[in-house]
């Protein structure tokens, strides 16, 4: 079993999808180790988003994540990333494969419900953005 970290975008929690989206995923078979409501700074937006700093869509991604609240969590599954990108669908909710989160509840491909990490050193690092060792139920991850 691994971890990995989900962030419900704000479209997601202001449509009220945010409930329908754990329970989803519960029943996808990922286990909430970690859950909060919280809502970004931008400085808090541009750091989590630096790696994408120089694409175009950057400022609009960071006004959006900033726009309300969010709900990082972490989640623990068998391979965790690549499961839980595989639960989540294609950046582009167009794209999504049926059944999948963001072809279930996505609006676009900015505002497209969740976030999921894309590597365990990416998730790592992620999970600790958001969550102290504390928070994190006894964990040793
Ligand atoms: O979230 P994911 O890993 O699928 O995509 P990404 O390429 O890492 O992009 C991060 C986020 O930027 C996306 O989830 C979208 O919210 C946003 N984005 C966008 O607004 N326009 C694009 N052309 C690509 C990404
Ligand atoms: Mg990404």
């Amino acid at each position: 079993m691994s971890l990995t970290l989900a962030i419900i975008k704000p479209d997601a929690v202001a449509s009220g999808s945010a409930g329908k989206i754990i329970a989803h995923l519960e029943e996808g078979g990922f286990e909430v180790h970690a859950l909060r409501m919280t809502r970004l700074s931008l400085a808090q937006a541009r750091e989590f988003y630096a790696a994408h700093s120089e694409r175009p869509f950057y400022d609009s991604l960071v006004e959006f994540m900033t726009s309300g609240p969010v709900i990082p969590m972490v989640l623990e599954a068998d391979d965790a990333v690549p499961a839980l990108r595989g639960a989540i669908g294609a950046t582009d909710p167009a794209d999504a494969a049926e059944g999948t989160v963001r072809n279930l509840y996505a609006e676009s491909k900015e505002r497209n419900a969740i976030h999921a990490s894309d590597s365990d050193e990416n998730a790592r690092a992620e999970i600790g953005f958001f969550f102290s060792t504390h928070e994190r139920l006894g964990l040793s991850g």
